[in-house]
């Protein structure tokens, strides 16, 4: 399988940062045949990025999408447009947007469906906050977001997930290890299939990746905020991924 490293800038990055952090990050990357590479840029960058990444095999994804193809939703950006665009990937149901944009796990099906059937992939976005993790239900927050994520999905293969406890996202306090391959394994038995990859992202950096790999099979890649606006550091995960990566095949 061949492992997914996505760089999320959130609400970061002029179009002017943008143009420079390819220019460093192309010159110095050599595809991995081994990890797929995403980046995901403001919204209205996409098209001017989509141009910057050209043939690389950078991948461009996008951070939120709607799930109707055209309308009345001012502010929203259509699938169709996405796909247009290039869109490889599309995050949806990050932790931000269910707590400040008020997504719900229907909305999110929708969204996951929606990307599928124009043949966009959905990292779908799963974790619990501080409170649901104080009480012991992080398990059983996971596994709900995710049932209720993929309600009418018949194939799941066509969906990648991206682990993310809320408490560790911008926090610089990774969660342990041993917390993420026992989540991941849940994760995995509850899509039922070998081949989405399962991500994990929450304060992800280019000293803690390996160690995090190292805990179980079952992590797939990464997906990292804040270290990604970093294009040197952004680079040392995606190796740490491809090493981690090589070393299950040897
Ligand atoms: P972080 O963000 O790496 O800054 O913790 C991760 C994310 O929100 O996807």
């Amino acid at each position: 399988m061949k492992y997914l490293v996505g760089a999320n800038f959130k609400m970061n990055k002029s179009f002017r940062e943008l143009r420079d952090y390819l220019d460093v990050f192309i010159g110095k990357y050599a595809c991995f045949s081994n990890v797929d590479l995403a980046i995901a840029p403001i919204t209205a960058a996409l098209s001017g990025v989509a141009d910057l990444v050209g043939s690389s095999c950078l991948n461009l994804a996008a951070q939120n999408m709607h799930y109707e193809s055209a309308g009345a939703y001012t502010g929203e950006v259509s699938p169709d447009l996405l796909k247009e665009l290039g869109c490889k990937y599309v995050i949806v149901g990050h932790s931000e947007r269910r707590a400040l944009f008020h997504e719900t796990d229907e909305t999110i099906n929708r969204k996951v469906r929606a990307a599928i059937e124009r043949g966009i992939r959905p990292i779908l976005c799963v974790g619990e906050n501080l409170h649901q993790k104080d009480l012991g239900i992080s398990f059983e927050t996971v596994r709900i977001q995710l049932a209720e994520g993929l309600v009418g999905v018949a194939d799941t293969s066509l969906v990648d997930v991206a682990y993310e406890p809320v408490w560790a996202i911008g926090t610089g306090r990774a969660a342990e290890s041993s917390t993420v391959a026992q989540m991941h394994t849940l994760i995995r038995a509850a899509l039922n299939n070998r081949h989405s990859r399962i991500i994990y992202g929450g304060s992800v950096n280019d000293t803690n990746a390996a160690a995090l790999l190292e805990a179980s099979h079952d992590i797939n890649g990464f997906l990292v905020g804040s270290a990604s606006l970093d294009a040197e550091k952004f680079l040392k995960i995606a190796q740490a991924a491809s090493a981690k990566n090589i070393s299950l095949q040897s």
